[in-house]
């Protein structure tokens, strides 16, 4: 799969996006890194990882293990090297189309918050097959999205993927948060036959 595709942010969406993460979003991420019950062995991907919010709070809780963040943006890359450059678990991955340059490791959890409706409608079933190749045996999928009627995608639409797999098992909770909106989080694992 070739879809090439060049997403560089403004720098006033980096500037916001710094600001907000610093401040009113930081219990935020505490909170969703907490829910994921990282183990200090884990190898994780932090898949279109952005500005890093979640990668440098997960490299803190693998200190025995490793962490990718992987974006396509050379920017939101070059940002999160920043916040991440001391930390010695943490590796980057700029990728530039879904291709198999991502197929780097096998990954005991791999983390896609906020980034499948960014994802042109036509991909996100190849990049959630894509993730699953990448899925070391009894591996999980955590899944973040927006599921807002204005915002994101419909419920629907993340359960029908999820289940078009045919090899992910999964469970979901929609909530309500005054400052990102109604969205779903999904746990995915691999089948054991699978
Ligand atoms: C909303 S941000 C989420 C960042 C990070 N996961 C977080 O929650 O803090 C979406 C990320 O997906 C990446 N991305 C991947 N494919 C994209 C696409 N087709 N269009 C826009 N952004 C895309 C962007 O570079 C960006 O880092």
């Amino acid at each position: 799969m070739n879809q090439e595709y060049k997403h560089e942010p403004k720098k006033s969406e980096i500037i916001l996006t710094r600001l907000i993460g610093s401040t009113v979003l930081q219990k935020y991420y505490d909170d969703f890194i907490r829910e994921l019950e990282l183990d200090r062995y884990d190898v994780v991907l932090d898949y279109c990882a952005g500005a890093g919010q979640i990668s440098s709070r997960a490299a803190r809780k693998v200190t025995e293990g490793k962490l990718v963040y992987a974006d396509v943006s050379s920017s939101w890359q070059a940002f999160a090297s920043k916040k991440l450059s001391k930390c010695k678990v943490a590796r980057k991955c700029l990728f530039h189309s879904f291709d198999r340059k991502l197929l780097i490791g096998q990954y005991d959890k791999i983390i896609m918050h906020f980034v499948i409706h960014d994802i042109d409608a036509k991909y996100r079933m190849a990049v959630i097959n894509h993730m699953v190749m990448n899925l070391k045996k009894d591996g999980m999928i955590y899944i973040r999205e927006p599921v807002d009627d204005v915002h994101g995608l419909k419920l629907y639409e993340l359960i029908n993927m999820i289940e078009a797999t045919k090899v992910l098992t999964y469970d979901y909770v929609v909530r309500e948060s005054f400052l990102i909106g109604k969205y779903a989080d999904l746990r995915c694992r691999l089948r054991k036959e699978a």
